[in-house]
């Protein structure tokens, strides 16, 4: 029997309230198909952790992490703690390290999902953003705190190595999905240096990917088509930041945060890939059991399908998708005013029967 080792990461707020949900749903999956099993080990690394000692993770944390097979991610976020120290002392340098250059973000509506765009043609495109350098540095300095003369300078880090490995990930996902082209996000137009550079390494990797059409969008008119013709993306390349938020737009015309799943992806394998919602801890709606989960189930299917099983992936997507379109068992993101946990239950009870397991 196969077992897959996850090691689960719950988080602050609503992370630890979805990402239950998605490990109720391995659990369950694991039953159905006896063909492998789940040992999950939680690491309960957060807001809490730090009050406690002082950092969000042990200083062999990453060691602790490296031989999983996947790590599943809640969300962190608490406002007893600075957003940059969580995010510096722990997402960031999980996915800097082991070199997760990849955030895979689909952006899809969903069977029984309506787009606030009211729109038919179907909205389907993956955003394939850089995830290891670009805006995301610690790179800069500040002096002169509190004096007239105070100054700040964050500088934007691309190299030859990070441009090109994203832009060969997006041609080889279009293709292997047979799509037809890659759509490049930009500033090069007013960021001049480090988008200059990221549009000619990125026209170099399509010159040699000719067969997959290429477009190139400054991303504030990219911003505008995401809600005028979404259906006309299929794959959307962006650096870090720009990637960032492209994705909570493209959520917002598919759903919003409550649907949307990421990963981080370390293609080599050299390390493990990290899933986790694209939303927060949303401390708004934290510790209400209101939060909706699906994020977080899409989240751990796009973890099956790295870990090889796409049928699994495709057996909770149906799960998910018989779910909203029922109208029935719904969070009120979506209209719906059930909890966190029964939407949780409600998919697991779709599981078994769409058949759709190998
Ligand atoms: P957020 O994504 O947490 O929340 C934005 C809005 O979306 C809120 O109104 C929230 O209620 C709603 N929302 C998010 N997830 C939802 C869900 N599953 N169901 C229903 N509604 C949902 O973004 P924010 O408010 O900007 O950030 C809150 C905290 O989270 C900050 O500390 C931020 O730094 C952190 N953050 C962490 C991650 C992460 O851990 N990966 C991602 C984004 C933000
Ligand atoms: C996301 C989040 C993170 C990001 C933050 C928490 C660093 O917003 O995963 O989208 O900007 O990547
Ligand atoms: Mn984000």
């Amino acid at each position: 029997m196969k077992v897959y080792n996850i090691a689960v990461l719950p988080g602050d707020g609503i992370g630890p309230e979805v990402t239950s949900e998605a490990v109720k749903v391995l659990r369950k999956l694991s039953e159905i198909d006896v063909s492998f099993q789940f040992e999950t080990e939680e690491f309960n690394w957060n807001s809490e952790y730090y009050l406690r000692h002082g950092s969000m993770m042990p200083e062999d944390g990453l060691e602790q992490l490296r031989d999983f097979d996947a790590i599943l991610f809640g969300a962190i976020g608490d406002s007893r703690v600075p957003d940059p120290v969580t995010i510096w002392e722990l997402i960031l340098p999980i996915r800097k390290n082991f070199q997760q250059y990849v955030n895979f973000r689909p952006i899809k509506l969903l069977n029984g999902l309506e787009s606030p765009l009211k729109k038919d043609a179907p909205i389907d495109f993956a955003i394939i953003r850089e995830n290891s350098e670009g805006e995301y540095t610690n790179s800069g300095g500040a002096m002169f705190q509190g004096e007239d003369r105070e100054m700040a300078v964050q500088n934007t880090v691309m190299t030859r190595q990070g441009v090109k490995q994203i832009t060969e990930f997006a041609y080889d996902y279009a293709r292997e999905h047979g799509l037809s082209k890659v759509t490049n996000a930009t500033k090069s137009n007013a960021v001049i240096h480090t988008m200059n550079f990221w549009d000619r390494v990125v026209e170099e990797i399509a010159e040699e990917n000719k067969d997959i059409g290429y477009e190139k969008y400054y991303i504030d008119a990219l911003a505008a088509y995401f809600v005028q013709r979404p259906e006309s993306f299929e794959v959307v390349l962006a650096s870090n930041l720009f990637g960032d938020i492209l994705s909570d737009l493209g959520s917002a015309i598919v759903g919003g945060l409550g649907i949307a799943p990421s990963g981080n992806i370390n293609p080599s394998g050299e390390f493990p890939s990290m899933f986790e919602a694209v939303h927060g801890s949303a401390p708004d709606i934290a510790g209400k059991g209101v939060a909706n989960p699906m994020a977080q189930i899409w989240s751990a299917a796009l973890m099956l399908e790295h870990l090889g099983r796409k049928d699994l992936h495709d057996t909770v997507l149906a799960a998910m998708e018989e779910v909203l379109a029922e109208k029935k068992v719904l969070t009120p993101d979506i209209g719906g005013a059930s909890s966190t946990e029964e939407v949780g239950d409600a998919i697991i009870g779709k599981l078994k029967n769409n058949g759709v397991i190998e």
